[in-house]
């Protein structure tokens, strides 16, 4: 049976965000954001493994205690220039030290989505077990959606039919995902699914709920924390 490794690249510093601690390391529930995502992979028994993607210069992922995850937590200071190239950097580096098969899934995901739970997980990962290719959790788009000109000025109505916003996890088998990586054209792709697509692969869709979105702006940050003060007095 194949294993389940989870990444999570956090080398990027949070432009959006505007602040100059980068975003993963803001504090959400009274934890850095990036805890949050770290303790669900680290929680869950489907997962062997949990790597961790910082930026060679990180100062800050040192400045916590991250024993209560020590067994099952590994930290490479790899990161690259895009979100690609830390994923990319990441999965050579861990497949240096774990004996990572081909076939063995590897789930990656966003440090800025401290929401995912559990059960969104596993749902993921028991329908996608059996899956040729792979796949990721994605939200059918709820707006209507407007193209515009330069000038924002509406061109045209776009019909959302089929329109999926893209989550993450994205959880593909360890040598596709590497081959994918590696030959992606350019590496400013948002996502590991892009890559999978770009050699011709079509990843399964699994239907989540957008409270797994990502942190990107300010407002996110707030709204998180609303969502994460709820949980927790359930
Ligand atoms: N990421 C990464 N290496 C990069 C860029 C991004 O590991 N060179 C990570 C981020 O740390 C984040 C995830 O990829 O966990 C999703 O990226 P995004 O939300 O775009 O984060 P940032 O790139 O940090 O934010 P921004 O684009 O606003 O600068
Ligand atoms: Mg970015």
């Amino acid at each position: 049976m194949p294993n389940y490794y989870a990444l999570i690249p956090a080398a990027g510093y949070g432009a959006r965000m505007g602040n100059q601690l980068p975003k993963q390391y803001l504090t959400l529930a009274g934890h850095p954001m990036i805890y949050h995502a770290t303790r669900t992979f680290c929680e869950s028994p489907q997962i062997k493994h949990v790597f961790i993607v910082l930026s060679p210069q990180d100062p800050e992922w040192k400045k916590y205690d991250w024993d209560v995850f020590s067994d099952k937590l590994s930290v490479f200071y790899c990161g690259g220039e895009t979100r690609a190239e830390s994923v990319f950097n990441g999965l050579n580096t861990a497949a240096r030290h774990f004996a990572i098969e081909s076939p063995d899934w590897i789930l990656v995901h966003d440090a800025a989505r401290p929401l995912l739970t559990q059960h969104q997980l596993s749902q993921l990962i028991d329908e996608l077990a059996d899956d040729a290719i792979g796949g990721l959790l994605a939200v059918p788009v709820a707006d209507t959606l407007k193209r515009s000109g330069a000038d924002t000025r509406v061109l045209q109505t776009e019909s959302r039919e089929h329109l999926w916003q893209a989550q993450t996890p994205q959880m593909f088998r360890y040598s596709m995902l590497l081959e994918a990586l590696n030959n992606v054209p350019e590496l400013s792709i948002t996502d590991d699914a892009s890559a999978i697509e770009a050699m011709g692969h079509h990843p399964r869709l699994v239907h989540n709920k957008s409270e797994n979105f990502k942190i990107t702006y300010p407002q996110d940050l707030a709204l998180a924390e609303l969502i994460m003060q709820q949980r927790n007095q359930q």
